[in-house]
């Protein structure tokens, strides 16, 4: 079927990752939000969750360095204190507002140790619905796992296709798809074993993809980095990874997707900061950017800490990484200007 509105998916997906910019991840479901709350010892309820993530959206001066939000669907129903919907809240700062659609990833059957990622039931109709609510974008991660014999074949097809027949979807109803296949960097697996079975699964999802008669101009690439399992023994070095990172990417992103923008994966904040700018520094044909959630939010947690009276010392701390980063996408980072904001 013909795709109405090529041009204006075209202009949002290049729109959310120009001048550097990048995402803010902020579509942890009501699970993983707990977890995070928990560290900070916070109750996870509606109300404190709509204070946390208004207490970013509104952060001031956060456009210059964030061009698209991810919701979560609850976040994209809930309103700021002065009762203006968090979408347009963000659309009137010019951050371009986007949700998380998929399901989640569950055991995968007849894999055991392998995840795929569900939600393609019904999902016409809650994209129709997003749209309304000022959706402009959309994300669906597919998990894949390293470890003995894994991941296989058959997950990375089956989750290749998942996040081709969404992508499609998604296109139809004028919605830029974010597509993620993340290679997961939890295991003691070395960084030739990740580049490998990345390689593997971004063949297969741009394979995918093509079958699926996805366009890619509109479309945005969510990858993990090309990095050392957090267990390994001899962790890469920046250079390494972003040589690496590259090289795969060369060989198995066309030039046509308009941004790529990483996951942070549980790297720490200033690990994802430093490895982008190496990225950077390489260089490829698209804009390579950021979509973080942990790795921009993690301090600002912290210093929020659930007491209202820390929102304005969270602002700045998520002010900063959202700097940092935006700086990186530049190859214009440097360490000296993580200490510079203490002083
Ligand atoms: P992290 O940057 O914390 O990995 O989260 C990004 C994300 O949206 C994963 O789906």
């Amino acid at each position: 079927m013909a795709q109405p509105k090529r041009t204006e998916l075209h202009e949002t997906a290049r729109a959310i990752v120009a001048d550097h910019k990048g995402i803010l991840a902020a579509d942890e479901s009501s699970g993983t939000i707990k977890k995070r709350f928990d560290t900070i010892g916070v109750e996870s309820t509606e109300e404190s969750r709509r204070f946390y993530r208004g207490l970013l959206f509104t952060t001031p001066g956060m456009e210059e360095y964030i061009g698209g939000v991810i919701l979560y669907d609850e976040t994209i129903h809930q309103k700021a204190d002065d009762g203006t919907p968090f979408p347009e809240l963000l659309a009137a700062k010019g951050v371009i507002p986007g949700i998380k659609v998929d399901t989640g990833a569950q055991d995968m059957a007849g894999f055991p140790g392998e995840k795929v990622t569900e939600g393609l039931d019904g999902l016409r109709a809650r994209l129709e619905e997003y749209a309304r609510l000022g959706a402009r974008f959309a994300k669906w991660r597919a998990v894949i796992t390293i470890g003995v014999g894994i991941p296989t074949g058959g997950c990375i097809h089956a989750n290749a296709h998942a996040l081709a027949r969404y992508a499609a979807l998604c296109q139809e109803t004028g919605i830029v798809p974010i597509v993620e296949p993340e290679v997961l960097m939890d295991a003691d697996n070395t960084l030739e074993v990740c580049h490998e079975a990345t390689a593997r699964t971004l063949h297969a999802t741009f394979d995918e993809l093509d079958s699926q008669r996805v366009d890619l101009e509109g479309t945005l690439l969510k990858p993990h980095m090309v990095i050392s399992g957090k267990g390994c023994s001899k962790q890469a070095s920046s250079e390494e990874i972003a040589q690496r990172t590259i090289h795969c990417f060369l060989s198995h992103v066309p030039a046509a997707v308009p941004g790529i923008v990483f996951l942070s994966g549980g790297q720490s904040e200033v690990q994802a900061t430093e490895n982008l700018n190496a990225i950077n520094r390489i260089g490829g044909p698209w804009p390579l950017s950021f979509s973080y959630g942990r790795a921009l939010q993690a301090s600002a947690l912290r210093e929020w800490g659930g007491d209202e009276a820390n929102a304005y010392a969270a602002q700045a701390v998520f002010l900063h990484r959202a700097r940092m980063n935006a700086l990186a996408a530049a190859g214009e980072w440097s360490a000296e200007l993580e200490e510079a904001v203490k002083a």
